[in-house]
């Protein structure tokens, strides 16, 4: 299959690109360097340099490459500064949305696969959350995946267009060549490794006071090689049949409190990790768990990695591996962010029509 994954270059998309290639695939991956990594985009896949923004230019990469299918990964995806800049998240999730969808259509490539969030569901009333449970984010995060959502589902009903859409909360682990690396970093297990690497001298546990049996929040954890699985299987079912648009969710249906995950990193590392309990975290609901029977059921998806020790130890093999993460190389072609045409490292240009190639 000729797969273009936007976004491709971010920890969950690289993951999937790795996946793609490993199983004999043609990738390129679309990515505008914003927070992803050129170096996290395994050969012999292909990097392009572009704004999702620029529709014009999804349009003629897609073309180029005759794309078969489409890997959508490339939403800015952090709640707090989804409350602090809507606009940013309307735009770049929506709006970079609809380009995608745009160019998909003109270009006449029909499949596609979004890697969604398990927020569009906000607060939930039951757990594990099943795929037909109310949808009412709290916050522009999860309400720009929903209504992203949502122009799928109305592309599928008004044009020949199968889409997928994955719903999932905390992803972990890391495979040898690509793991986790966010400037700033939000999250709990990568946080909790800075402690264990001497980067922190402690782990803050937002809130011991919450309903669960421990009293700290409950997350449902997902190995990012399990993820980028169950992108190939929805790629793979998007190939044939009428117009449609369907959702699925991915999840352990277990889920790991976030004391259970501070002390199995203590017992995975072998280091102490301070921690410190200090008042909660706006916006954290207490249980977040997803059913994924119907992904298990419809799409055979099997997580293999999904086992807390074995997130922690991989992650934790990655970060030993890349004490400073990705490196970042110099920018070496001046051209603003959204319009660079070169992957970095002189292996492929596409230009935006009309545009003189720059390397
Ligand atoms: N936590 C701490 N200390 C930290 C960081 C996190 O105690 O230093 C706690 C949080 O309060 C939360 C849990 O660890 O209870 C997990 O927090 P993360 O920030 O790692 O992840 P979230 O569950 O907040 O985020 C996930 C996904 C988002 C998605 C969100 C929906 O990563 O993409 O669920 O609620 F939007």
């Amino acid at each position: 299959m000729r797969i273009l994954v936007v976004g491709g270059a971010g920890y969950v998309g690289s993951t999937s690109v790795e996946t793609f290639v490993d199983a004999g695939h043609d990738v390129t991956v679309y990515d505008d360097l914003s927070t992803g990594h050129s170096s996290a985009v395994v050969r012999p896949a292909r990097l392009v340099r572009g704004s999702i923004e620029d529709r014009a230019h999804l349009e003629h990469v897609l073309r180029e490459d005759r794309t078969e299918a489409v890997l959508h990964c490339a939403a800015k995806s952090l709640v707090g500064e989804s409350m602090a800049n809507p606009g940013l998240y309307y735009r770049n999730n929506v709006g970079g949305g609809v380009a995608l969808l745009d160019a998909m259509r003109a270009a006449g490539v029909n499949r596609l696969v979004y890697s969604s969030t398990a927020a569009v569901y906000g607060e939930p009333r039951r757990v594990p959350i099943a795929e037909a449970d109310r949808t009412e984010p709290i916050n522009p995060y999860g309400a720009t995946k929903l209504a992203f959502e949502g122009a799928m589902r109305w592309f599928a009903a008004s044009h020949e267009f199968r889409a997928i859409s994955l719903r999932y909360f905390n992803v972990a682990g890391a495979t040898e060549r690509n793991g986790e690396d966010h400037e700033p970093e939000t999250h709990l297990i990568p946080l909790v490794l800075r402690v264990a690497a001497d980067e922190a001298t402690h782990v803050q546990i937002f809130g011991q006071d919450y309903p669960t049996p421990d009293g700290t929040c409950i997350r449902d954890f997902i190995h990012v090689r399990d993820l980028a699985a169950a992108h190939l299987l929805a790629l793979e079912a998007t190939g044939e049949g009428d117009s449609s648009f369907e959702v699925y969710n991915l999840g352990s249906a277990a889920g790991f409190s976030v004391r259970e995950v501070v002390e199995a990193a203590r017992k995975v590392t072998g280091r102490g990790i301070p921690a410190r309990v200090v008042k909660r975290r706006t916006g954290d609901p207490p249980v977040l768990v997803a059913s994924s029977r119907r992904a298990r059921r419809e799409l055979g998806w099997q997580p293999q990695h999904s086992k807390l020790e074995q997130m922690l130890a991989d992650a934790w093999a990655w970060r030993l591996t890349h004490p400073t993460g990705y490196a970042r190389p110099p920018r070496t072609d001046g051209a603003p962010l959204d319009r660079s045409v070169s992957d970095g490292r002189g292996e492929r240009q596409v230009p935006r029509p009309g545009a003189a190639a720059s390397v």
